[in-house]
Parts: C-alpha cells; structure tokens; sequence
C-alpha cells in the first residue's frame, strides 16, 4: 500500500508499506530532488551550452526527480529540448502523484506535461521527448539510449539490492556520454564500489537536509568532490563488498545471499572497526 506523507519543505512524498520506505527524505522530496540529484549533474550548467539534453531517470517513482530537471533546464535555456527515458515498475505511483495534485508546485506547463506522461506513457511536444517505461529496470533498460544525465533513486540497497548491482549500474555506464554524470543520494560503500566496478569515476554529492552525501559518477573525473580520507577508507571494509546479479535476473533474497557469502568468506576490515577508529579519532 501507498500513502501520502508530508515533508520538511512542504512537498509530499509516498510511504511504500511494501518496501517499508519513505519515497523522499523527510527533510524535503523537492529539496533533495533538486540537490541530490539535478544539481549535481550540472543540468543547469549544459543546457546553457546545448540545444538539447538527455536524461536517464531511474526509478521515476512519483516524477520529482524529471519535474526538477525540466525546471531547472528550462530556467537556464526556455528553447532546450529534453528527451527524457523514465523506468518505474508501478505505473500506480506517477498517477497517483497526479491525482493528489502533488506536481503542481513545479511552474509552468511542467505539471501538465508530467501528468501526461503518467497517463499516456509517452509524450512528444516541442519541448520534451518522454517516455515513461513500466516494468522492471533490468529489463525495460534501453541499451542503446546515451544519456547527459542519469538518476539512480531506487530505495535503499538492503531493500532493492537488483538495482545496486554491479551488473546493473555497467548497464548504466554505457548509457552515460562520455562528458556525462550519474547522481544517487545514496552513499553506502557497497554503491560506491559498484560504480567503480563499473569502470566510473566517484566523487561526493552535496549533504542536504541531515543526511549524508550522495555519491556522483562519470566517465571522466570533474564536477564533484573527491572522497575524503574517511569515506576511501570505508570502501577497504566488507560493507564494500558490491551486490552481483550475474544475469540481471536474480531475487532479492539470492542476491543478498550471494554477497553474506563473500562477506563471510572476506578477510576485508568489518566495517564497525572502521566506523569505531573514525568515532575515536574525532574525540
Ligand atoms: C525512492 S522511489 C523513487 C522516487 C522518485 N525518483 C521520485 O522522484 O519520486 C523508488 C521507486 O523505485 C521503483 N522500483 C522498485 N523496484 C523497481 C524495479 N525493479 N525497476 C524499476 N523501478 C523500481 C518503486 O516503485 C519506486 O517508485
């Protein structure tokens, strides 16, 4: 089941009972769309120099994460046009964001071009080239879209392991143009090494609200801070240790099973001796 839940700056999210997760920070659903993930892929930065920019969102979920994108883009450039490719894998969420009249607060025609992107599934305008593509990421992926920008938001690794995987995000990297930028909230070691398994570079997103960084990756190294001492040490720990689903077809269950083995049989520092000498040295 799907509920509505406020949030620090006045926009809503869902709860998902299903997955027992917030869809958004509590600290603020538009807030961190925009922080977490428009800003750190320089949206506004490439649409001053480009006609036309291309976006990968994964996890389209209630659409904030597009709906900051297109305001952001056509603040910057109102002429640029947008092809946009959305995955989610319950076409109940975008509509019920719609319903509950949760995109109204994004200006202009954003709000209507979203709602018919959830209703139709596709949108062609002047503007914006979208398509909403329901069903398992892993599978609706297109392989051979090449993106200015992706958005990782899927929930959390422990919840949704099939989309933090090694595998998963190689997929993604060959999506990203070679002066591109991946953007997730999500700092955990094991994302971060999937993502240099996966042969990109990482940097730090931006702190917002109280949570932590996020992490953002591209071919090339420029645009985001590097990690510091404390975070490169927490990935020579087990909780580094990346999710694998060789086939991309893999349950849950299987592949977090997969990585408890390679955790037990790891002679890699436990994560809580890492966290307890950092805790020491702050006094
Ligand atoms: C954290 S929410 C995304 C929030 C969204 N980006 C937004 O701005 O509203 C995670 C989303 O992932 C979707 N999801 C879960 N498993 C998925 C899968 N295997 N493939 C695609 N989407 C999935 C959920 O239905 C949910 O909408």
């Amino acid at each position: 089941m799907i509920t509505i839940q406020a949030t620090e700056d006045g926009s809503f999210t869902f709860y998902s009972s299903q997955f027992g997760q917030l869809f958004h920070s509590i600290s603020g659903a538009r807030e961190e769309s925009q922080k977490k993930f428009v800003d750190p892929c320089l949206l506004a930065e490439k649409a001053t120099l480009n006609s036309s920019i291309y976006i990968l969102d994964v996890c389209y979920g209630l659409g904030y994460n597009s709906a900051s994108a297109l305001e952001a883009i056509w603040k910057a450039n109102p002429c640029c046009k947008v092809y946009l490719v959305a995955l989610e894998l319950d076409e109940t969420v975008a509509n019920m964001a719609i319903e509950e009249r949760l995109l109204e607060i994004w200006p202009g025609s954003i709000s209507p071009l979203l709602a018919q992107l959830a209703q139709q599934k596709s949108i062609n305008t002047e503007l914006l080239n979208a398509q909403l593509l329901i069903g398992d990421a892993r599978i609706t992926l297109p392989r051979d879209f090449r993106a200015d920008a992706i958005f990782l938001d899927p929930f959390s690794p422990p919840k949704c392991p099939q989309l933090w995987t090694v595998e998963f995000i190689s997929l993604l990297a060959k999506c990203l143009k070679d002066d591109a930028l991946l953007a997730t909230y999500s700092c955990a070691a094991s994302v971060r090494s999937a993502l240099m398994e996966a042969g990109l570079n990482i940097g730090a997103g931006p702190n917002v609200g109280r949570r932590s960084p996020g992490s953002v990756a591209g071919h090339k190294k420029y645009g985001y801070r590097s990690l510091s001492k404390q975070e490169k040490e927490h990935l020579l720990t087990k909780a580094a240790i990346a999710y694998r689903d060789p086939n991309l077809q893999d349950t849950k269950e299987m592949i977090e099973q997969r990585r408890l083995q390679e955790q037990q049989n790891s002679l890699l520092e436990p994560s809580s001796a890492w966290k307890k000498r950092w805790m020491t040295s702050r006094g």
